[in-house]
């Protein structure tokens, strides 16, 4: 049986824009509205509201931990104005995460950005990370109790969204199909690579990260991370060189910006090849999970040891962790097996300090409702909760500390 730290935390994680609805100031909410044949969030699935609901189902079913965020475009309306309500809003979700006995893990930013900023140069603005500053600094007013703040999500993806809203753009100018730059986490046949991120913009967010984690230790008690999108990539004989290349662009830049974090956020779906000619698409099988991954429940083993080594060992939580799939058998094996790769790495000597799957609930997966990951249905005309059985089995895998 694998000995894990005490403490370890037994979670499940969301973000802002992805459940809680009618996130209207938002330039994700934009985005649905312009790009042709992309789904929109809506009302998502009205966690806004219904939040406390959500975290009582988690913890009646063993878990210990909920990752969520802050959504900044609620928080700052306007550049400058900061809503006490918003602020207040999600001091009660921290309030009854506690209550209820899970502790949080709380994101600043996930993916979305407020309207106005984005309107500009958004990051590479020259006052793009003293906006952010200002915001972080304001919630680190509803900070207290809170022991884990995770700055950015997926830096690394946000960096290749920047560059895939640029080309949406373009294509929409000259009226081309756009479908292949609507989502950042669905793949298919119309773009069966992801396209590298921007490491210019990289950079900058590397520099957000270290401006946030300042302000978050001199005001918080907070252990601070960023959490990175990890492919747990895989050398084809004789491609080590090349491997090296993809990940430096890919995944090393932000697990290197890492060191020196309290801990850092892996997060991991599927695993993939790199030959000479870079990444390998996904093979089609009838494994495939809906967002076109392959189906490798090994991949958050990888993607461990990987960040362990490249961070020069900072602690790991993994921070998402799971499967769009519509069979919950399958996302028991997945989570099963996943789970025995991540305990083989524990093994090893590698700190993990807690695995947060991902997701709590069926939810909007960035211009697609098709593929769930959720351990929860939601009925999106009612929003009746519906638990999973793998709710139920994870749960009771958190309580007994090993599969
Ligand atoms: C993101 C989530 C997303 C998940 C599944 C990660 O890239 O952080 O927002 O829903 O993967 O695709």
């Amino acid at each position: 049986m694998t000995r894990l730290v005490p403490g370890f935390l037994w979670g499940a994680a969301t973000a802002p824009h992805q459940i809680e609805g009618n996130n209207v100031n938002s330039d994700w909410w934009l985005r649905e509205e312009l790009m042709p044949g992309m789904e929109r969030s809506g009302d998502a699935i009205d966690s806004y509201h219904r939040y406390a609901e959500d975290m009582r189902l988690l913890a009646e079913a063993g878990l210990n931990s909920y990752r969520f965020g802050i959504e900044w475009a609620r928080v700052e309306p306007s550049p400058g104005h900061f809503s006490r309500a918003e602020l207040a809003h999600y001091r009660r979700m921290i309030d009854t995460a506690l209550d209820l006995g899970l502790k949080p893990v709380v994101t600043l930013h996930h993916f979305t950005h407020p309207r106005w900023f984005s309107e500009g140069d958004g990051w590479m603005a020259a006052d793009g990370i003293e906006r952010f500053e200002k915001y972080v600094r304001r919630v680190t007013e509803i900070l207290e109790g809170v022991e884990w703040v995770c700055t950015v999500n997926e830096p690394n993806m946000l960096a290749l969204m920047v560059g895939m809203t640029r080309m949406a753009k373009a294509a929409m100018a000259t009226g081309e199909d756009v479908k292949k730059w609507m989502s950042p986490t669905v793949e298919g046949a119309a773009r069966p690579v992801l396209p590298d991120p921007d490491p210019e913009i990289g950079r900058r967010l590397a520099e957000a990260h270290h401006a946030a984690r300042e302000i978050l230790r001199k005001r918080t008690d907070a252990k601070i991370g960023w959490t990175v999108a990890a492919q747990a990539l895989v050398a084809r004989p004789g491609c080590e060189e090349r491997l090296r290349e993809v990940q430096d662009v890919r995944e090393n830049l932000y697990l290197e910006a890492a060191r020196g974090d309290d801990f850092i956020g892996v997060q991991s779906y599927s695993s993939q090849d790199v030959d000479e000619n870079g990444i390998v698409p996904h093979p089609q099988t009838p494994d495939t999970t809906l967002t076109g991954n392959a189906y490798r429940p090994d991949a958050i083993g990888i993607a461990v040891r990987h960040a362990w080594k490249v961070t020069d060992g900072v602690p790991i939580l993994v921070t998402e962790n799971g499967i769009a799939t519509a069979d919950d058998t399958r996302r028991i094996a997945y989570t099963s097996e996943a789970l025995g790769h991540l305990f083989a790495a524990v093994e090893e000597g590698v700190d993990v300090r807690g695995y947060l799957h991902w997701s709590a609930l069926d939810n909007f997966e960035w211009g697609h409702w098709e593929p769930t990951f959720g351990l929860i249905a939601v009925d999106r005309e009612t929003f009746e909760r519906h638990p999973k059985p793998s709710l139920a089995w994870l749960g009771d895998v958190a309580r007994r500390g090993h599969l």
